[in-house]
């Protein structure tokens, strides 16, 4: 026996094949209906399903605001006079999503009759109609209102890209945490992948000291990181250094080339580039100025070594978390360097096989794939751009985590098929999300103002319809986060006695 909840009514605008509303019971005391809650009724073409999308209350007494006023202008309340409150109802506003049958999903075409018994929903036939996988999902938390896990399908979520947008403290970070928890928890039988995470404050290293996940971790420090010279290839300087006219690629690609086949398997470094560039005499006096110092600044960054370390295709095994934490590097410039190169390796590596099927996550990925002014000059740009467009094919999957939606290449953004959303209160961020996303409606997109933390949307591909979720809480050691605001204070005020003293050592 399921319960009933309530009866569908007439309205002015409804039942229609689009939405409908009905009376909720308040009989046994507690209020059995939510907003977002899933429910189920009987149509003329079986069993259909819909999701609550407002609940509002109702009473005739108080319809009319010249009786209210006229009655209480005579100093009583309305509710002393009559038996107003027991007039007051409850009354849900659904959408219906679809009709299951036998395991079938279908658009539903019919509206449900007036008077038809609303019911609460079987949590078995709710994770089949939404597409979860109750078996060897990625379980991130529970459907909200109901006591179903949230158990996403692995191949659903990555075969093609995800993104988890939300303004900053609304829960990106600890959501991630949990997923990558679920990544490293997976048994080969079950599939596995790689998970590789640009790490921009240092929240996940976590993972590197605790004990049940440390054997599976490996961080990795952003000045440790080391991108070896020998590996520069022409398109990859190219990248590296987007402004170079004709004539300066020519010359440094043949360069790169020359002493690549000199060297033969030997390692080099970014002087021994810069030596081959001086040492040339058919170069142009003004191209050499301008290709040595772009090696120099390249030089001055410390991100390159004669080898990479550590080896990329050492950062990728099935079941394992690399956490590549850049938080120690400062500079914009070299944490879209140090991304570039690994994008670029990770997926090259992909293509010939050379490493499993991985997960790549950036956190900020506003300032790795952006969008607006600063598109043109992000190196990372272009080839997160093309995993976005091509990854899917090589079974390289990115999740982009970022709380300025509005700032994200819309390319990267719309290739991301599967969305979870958590609070987002800016209308810009919403509407551009809205944009990129099917099937989210303006009430989901009004309810991601008032999410609180730890409660999120997820759209897409990984569903089959937008559901609401609580996200479960994490089993691996949280990292503090930043520091207190008074260390802060303090360090900037060391810091700031440490610039004076720098500089009155100069005068
Ligand atoms: N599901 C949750 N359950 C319990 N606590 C949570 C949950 N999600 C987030 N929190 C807490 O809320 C705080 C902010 O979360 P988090 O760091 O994940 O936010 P964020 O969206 O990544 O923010 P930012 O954009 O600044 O990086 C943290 O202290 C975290 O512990
Ligand atoms: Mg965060």
């Amino acid at each position: 026996m399921t319960e009933q909840i309530g009866t569908v009514i007439s309205t002015p605008d409804g039942p229609s094949a689009s939405q409908f509303s009905f009376v909720i019971d308040e009989d046994s005391g507690d209020i059995p209906v939510r907003q977002n809650q899933f429910i189920m009724l009987g149509s003329e073409e079986g069993r259909l399903i819909a999701r609550v999308s407002d609940i509002y209350k109702t009473n005739r007494y108080f319809d009319r605001a010249e009786s209210v006023r006229e009655y209480e202008r005579k100093g009583k309340k309305l509710t002393e006079i009559f038996p107003a409150e027991r007039w007051e109802y409850l009354v849900g506003e659904a959408r219906p999503l679809g009709v299951y049958n036998d395991g079938q999903i279908r658009r539903a075409t019919f509206p449900p009759s007036p008077g038809t018994e609303v019911k609460m929903i079987k949590e078995d036939i709710l994770s089949d109609f939404l597409g979860l996988d109750n078996e060897d999902g990625l379980h991130i938390g529970t459907v909200g209102h109901h006591e179903l896990p949230v158990k996403l399908s692995m191949t659903r979520l990555l075969q093609k890209h995800m993104s988890i947008l939300a303004l900053s403290g609304a829960g990106k970070s600890y959501l991630t945490s949990v997923m990558i928890e679920e990544l490293l928890d997976r048994d080969e039988d079950s599939g596995q992948v790689g998970t590789v995470i640009i790490d921009t404050h240092g929240e996940y290293i976590g993972f590197g000291d605790d004990e049940k996940y440390r054997s599976r971790t490996r961080v990795v420090r952003g000045k440790d990181f080391k991108i070896g010279a020998s590996n520069l290839t022409p398109s990859l300087f190219f990248n590296l250094k987007p402004n170079l006219s004709g004539a300066q690629r020519r010359e440094i690609g043949r360069i790169l080339r020359e002493i690549k086949k000199d060297k033969s398997g030997e390692t080099y470094s970014l002087s021994d580039i810069a030596d081959y560039v001086a040492k040339d005499e058919s170069i142009k006096s003004s191209t050499k100025e301008v290709l040595i110092s772009e090696i120099s600044q390249l030089e001055r960054t410390g991100l390159f070594g004669v080898a990479d370390n550590p080896p990329v295709e050492d950062l990728v095994s099935p079941g394992e978390a690399a956490i590549i934490d850049i938080s120690d590097l400062t500079s914009l410039e070299e944490r879209q360097m140090l991304v570039t190169y690994l994008a670029r390796k990770l997926f090259f590596k992909r293509q010939n096989s050379e490493i499993p099927p991985f997960l790549f996550v950036l956190e900020e990925a506003h300032n790795f794939v952006p969008e607006g002014k600063k598109r043109r000059n992000a190196l990372s740009r272009p080839v997160i751009q093309r995993i976005a467009r091509e990854g899917r094919k090589f079974h390289s999957s990115l999740c982009l985590i970022s709380q300025r939606p509005i700032k994200l290449d819309t390319t990267a953004l719309s290739q991301c098929n599967t969305k979870i959303i958590m609070r987002i209160t800016n209308p810009y961020d919403q509407d551009h999300i809205g944009k990129s996303s099917e099937g989210l409606t303006s009430d989901v997109l009004e309810t991601i103002s008032s999410l609180r933390v730890g409660e999120a949307f997820v759209v897409g591909e990984a569903v089959n319809y937008p559901l609401f979720a609580q996200i479960r809480e994490r089993k691996s050691k949280e990292n503090e986060r930043g520091m207190p605001l008074e260390e802060a204070a303090k360090q900037y005020m060391d810091e700031s006695e440490q610039r004076e003293e720098d500089a009155e050592s100069f005068m």
